[in-house]
């Protein structure tokens, strides 16, 4: 072997996306003589994703993870901040380079009927990406979409129906087989399962597991809810009001929370309070803070019970500690030595 080759083994765990301090801010407009205001959907949040990992976003609506997705699948610029896809700096790509970038990032949104056209057949929808991108014949656009039908637990006689005659269920594994047709390294999930019945979400969460496993993709799932994010997550970053607040690990988050907020999210989730923490959970109360208009100290300083002099006026900035990266000036007092040594 030459020395010079690269070692696949290590490029094959190489970060799929790498993100830092990104941010997005939008301009409101408040009529022509006015100055706009801006409102910071997302205040610099960073991250990474592996192959074959999930990375779970969660937080109240509102709280920027759309966002934050449209960024990372190329749909929006960031307005600050780095974001690089399979090692390519997104921002200063040249536009081939962005091309061949949005192949490789997929989207599945919460409502999958409004994304699939009701007048083509299941077939001609999963084709067309192929169609668009590369140089296959029919014939073998129409085999890789028979194979991918089959993949995502579809039968062949699905091949020409329409997608009205489907069920929730069953669109969603419609989007999630388009999306995958270009063998993309990562997914954006926003919300994928959000609209479906509890029983259905199991099983599209179930099949997103199974396609992760086999094809070794990136997951970027965003959820509200923490109970989803269990079943799916490697790790977790728990955002309000543009901020990331906690992030790590899904078990060190899930067994002791340090962030009062991901503490009262844990909190408001059925079937996860005593899943490991002891801790007192007051669930959330109060209203969110207009993001045109952000409280100045720590974002969760008007709806936290710990809340202090110091969190209304020093906005916490994020640190490591105990395994982790929080944003809280009071995160200590929340550790628990035996929740970290499982
Ligand atoms: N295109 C936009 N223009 C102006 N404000 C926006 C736009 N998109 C989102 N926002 C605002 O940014 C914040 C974050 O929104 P979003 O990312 O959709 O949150 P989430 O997906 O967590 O519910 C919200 O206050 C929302 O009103
Ligand atoms: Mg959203």
């Amino acid at each position: 072997m030459s020395q010079v080759s690269s070692s696949p083994s290590l490029d094959a765990d190489a970060p799929v996306v790498v993100a830092k301090d990104l941010k997005q801010v939008y301009k409101i407009s408040r009529g022509l003589l006015r100055k706009p205001d801006a409102l910071q959907a997302v205040g610099g949040v960073s991250f990474e994703v592996r192959p074959g990992k999930t990375l779970a976003v969660v937080g109240e609506s509102g709280c920027g993870k759309s966002t934050l997705a449209r960024m990372v699948s190329l749909i929006e610029k960031p307005s600050a901040g780095q974001l690089h896809i399979n090692g390519v700096d997104v921002v200063s790509a040249k536009h081939e380079a962005q091309k061949a970038l949005r192949r490789t990032v997929q989207l599945v949104f919460q409502n999958p009927y409004g994304s699939l056209n009701p007048r083509k057949k299941i077939g001609a929808i999963l084709e067309a990406p192929l169609e668009i991108n590369t140089q296959l014949s029919p014939d073998e656009r129409a085999e890789q979409a028979r194979r991918m039908l089959a993949l995502v637990g579809l039968r062949p006689e699905h091949y020409d129906r329409y997608p009205h005659m489907f069920s929730g269920g069953q669109r969603q594994r419609i989007a999630i087989a388009r999306a995958l047709m270009l063998k993309p390294a990562l997914v954006v999930a926003d919300e994928p399962v959000s609209a479906l019945d509890v029983s259905i979400q199991a099983q599209v969460l179930n099949l997103l597991a199974d396609l992760q496993q086999e094809l070794g993709l990136a997951y970027l799932f965003i959820s509200h809810d923490l109970g989803v994010v269990r079943h799916i997550a490697h790790d977790v970053l728990v955002m309000y009001l543009g901020q990331a607040v906690e992030q790590g690990n899904k078990n060190t988050l899930f067994s002791n929370p340090l962030h009062p907020y991901t503490q009262a999210l844990l909190a408001s989730t059925p079937g996860l309070v005593g899943t490991g923490a002891t801790l007192p959970r007051t669930p959330l109360s109060g209203e969110l803070p207009s993001p045109l208009n952000p409280p100045p100290g720590c974002v969760f300083s008007t709806r936290c019970p710990h809340a202090n002099e110091r969190c209304r006026t020093e906005r916490p900035l994020p640190r490591e500690l105990a395994a982790r990266m929080v944003a809280c000036h009071e995160a200590e007092r929340f550790i628990q030595t035996a929740a970290l040594q499982h």
